[in-house]
């Protein structure tokens, strides 16, 4: 499927033209558009309201009137979403192309480049789906999709530059999802090596490579190691390098969780929803995504991804409660229980991170806690951080992006519970509550000094979030994408 723009001043030849309409002001349509009388005015332009409509002669063959409520409340997330059903109904009724158009007046009131990045990306996201685990049969139709070009109305450069710029956001929001969404025995770990090995062929900007467990054997990575023991899948610590074309500004540095399934081990999780630990690798998979928009957008900064990725499965070789493990910095760490992995590889990666390339900022991703989703439901991501300045700008990028944080507290005493008594550090607390606190306080002990460190706790948002036309529902979110490329175009200067 094809996102374009272009200026739509007649009625272009479409099997569908969206119009999207605020619900007051005289509506400034292209030229051509022919409406039964009175349809115009009695469409109310409720946000989400919906009505289609047969012209009464021009080039499109259906009209869809979208509501987006008062011009003063349109923002980029209402534009995300009247896009996304504009989608909806043109795959519902199978057609091949679709045309938005949006009034200047609306674009002008969020800016122009910022409409048209939304409506790409909301038109982008909405066109996700996944068919390729159904079998031959019930897949007649391929991918379901028969939706060949979407042409979006406008004529500024920035609009469409921002057009383009969300085309390449929603797409890797959707390559995210793909990954999420694939069950444990088909996204193994070294299925996530070969899909960044293939990322760094899609740019010559962009590299990957894998540490193998012996490489990690002789880094020492301990607690890593200890974790894929119990699997016999081998862990990888993968890294993408993408370099811009210019000398860059900074060194910015992404690390994912990458547990394609967590069955937690010997300490092993009840067997309800225990499904749904395939999604354990999806800070890994937000990772991946944004080198997969990096080929596309020209970004100031040298960035690395870095995925520790593994099972964690119970066996005889598997860690078991009190074992002690040491991380590559030389701490030791008491296994308490076997299901707080996530910390138990992110050490390793952190900390290698920290020394390989000693990044300016660093932030990791991680479906570290059930414990976040108790606090901030399913959608809010935990922003933990001991900078202020990183902090806000997460959350600012949280809050442009609809991919929204909450800030969260580590405290010096968050630390002193998860102190060892045999061990330097214990991988639970001995039950002192604030669960996700800890798994941050924890973290933070492999980060390297001077490195300004954040710690997002996408468990709640990483799937199964609430319905938003383009992505909600029981699936994966591509939680992390929007949020960091957000964060490295407007927020890391
Ligand atoms: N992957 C889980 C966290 C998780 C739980 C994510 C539910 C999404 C939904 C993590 O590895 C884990 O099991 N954490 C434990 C830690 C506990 C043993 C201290 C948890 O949160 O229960
Ligand atoms: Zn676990
Ligand atoms: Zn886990």
């Amino acid at each position: 499927m094809r996102i374009s723009s272009k200026n739509l001043d007649a009625t272009p030849k479409t099997d569908l033209l969206a119009l999207f309409l605020p619900d007051s002001g005289k509506p400034q349509l292209p030229e051509g558009v022919k409406l039964p009388k009175d349809v115009l005015a009695e469409f109310e332009g409720k946000f989400r309201s919906v009505r289609l409509v047969d012209p009464s002669g021009g080039s499109a063959k259906r009209i869809a009137l979208i509501g987006l409520g008062s011009l003063k409340s349109v923002d980029p997330d209402k534009l995300r979403r009247a896009a996304a059903l504009a989608v909806q109904r043109a795959r519902g009724a199978k057609l091949e192309n679709l045309a938005i158009w949006v009034e200047d007046r609306v674009a002008k009131s969020v800016g122009e480049e910022v409409a048209g990045q939304a409506i790409a990306e909301g038109a982008r996201m909405a066109a996700y789906s996944l068919t390729k685990f159904k079998g031959k049969q019930e897949n007649g139709d391929k991918d379901g999709q028969t939706l060949k070009t979407i042409t979006i109305s406008g004529s500024s450069a920035a609009f469409r530059r921002g057009v383009k710029t969300g085309d390449a956001l929603g797409e890797a929001n959707c390559f995210t999802r793909e990954l999420q969404d694939a069950p444990g025995n088909k996204m193994r770990p070294r299925d996530l090596v070969s899909e960044a090995r293939k990322l760094a062929r899609r740019s010559q900007r962009i590299t990957a490579s894998a540490l193998t467990e012996a490489q990690m054997q002789k880094l020492g990575m301990g607690s890593l190691l200890s974790v894929s023991r119990g699997s016999e899948e081998p862990a990888f610590l993968i890294h993408l390098v993408y370099k811009p074309k210019t000398k860059a500004k900074k060194k910015i540095a992404f690390v994912g969780k990458g547990l394609t399934f967590d069955a937690g081990g010997i300490s092993i999780k009840p067997s309800a929803k225990m499904d749904e630990m395939k999604y354990d690798m999806s800070g890994g998979a937000a990772v991946l995504g944004v080198f997969h928009a990096l080929a596309a957008l020209d970004v100031p900064y040298e960035v690395h991804g870095f995925v520790p990725t593994s099972e964690n499965l119970p066996d005889g070789k598997a860690n078991k409660p009190g074992d002690v493990v040491t991380a590559s910095n030389g701490k030791t760490i008491e296994v308490l229980n076997t299901d707080a992995e996530g910390r138990l590889i992110l050490a390793d990666a952190l900390s290698y991170a920290s020394k390989k390339v000693k990044p300016d900022v660093m932030v990791d991703l991680a479906t570290l806690t059930g414990s976040i989703v108790v606090a901030l439901g399913h959608e809010l991501t935990g922003l933990f951080s001991k900078s202020d300045s990183l902090a806000a700008n997460l959350l600012a990028a949280g809050e442009a992006s609809a991919e929204a944080c909450w800030r969260m507290p580590i405290l010096d005493v968050h630390l002193k519970h998860m102190k060892g008594r045999i061990g330097d550090l214990r991988n639970i607390n001995s039950g002192q509550g604030a669960g996700s606190s800890g798994a941050a306080a924890f973290l933070n002990e492999f980060v390297g000094e001077g490195i300004d460190w954040a710690h997002l706790d996408i468990a709640g948002a990483a799937w199964g979030a609430e319905q938003r036309d383009y992505q909600g529902g029981p699936w994966g979110t591509g939680v992390g994408v929007r949020l960091l490329l957000e964060y490295l175009r407007n927020h890391a200067g």
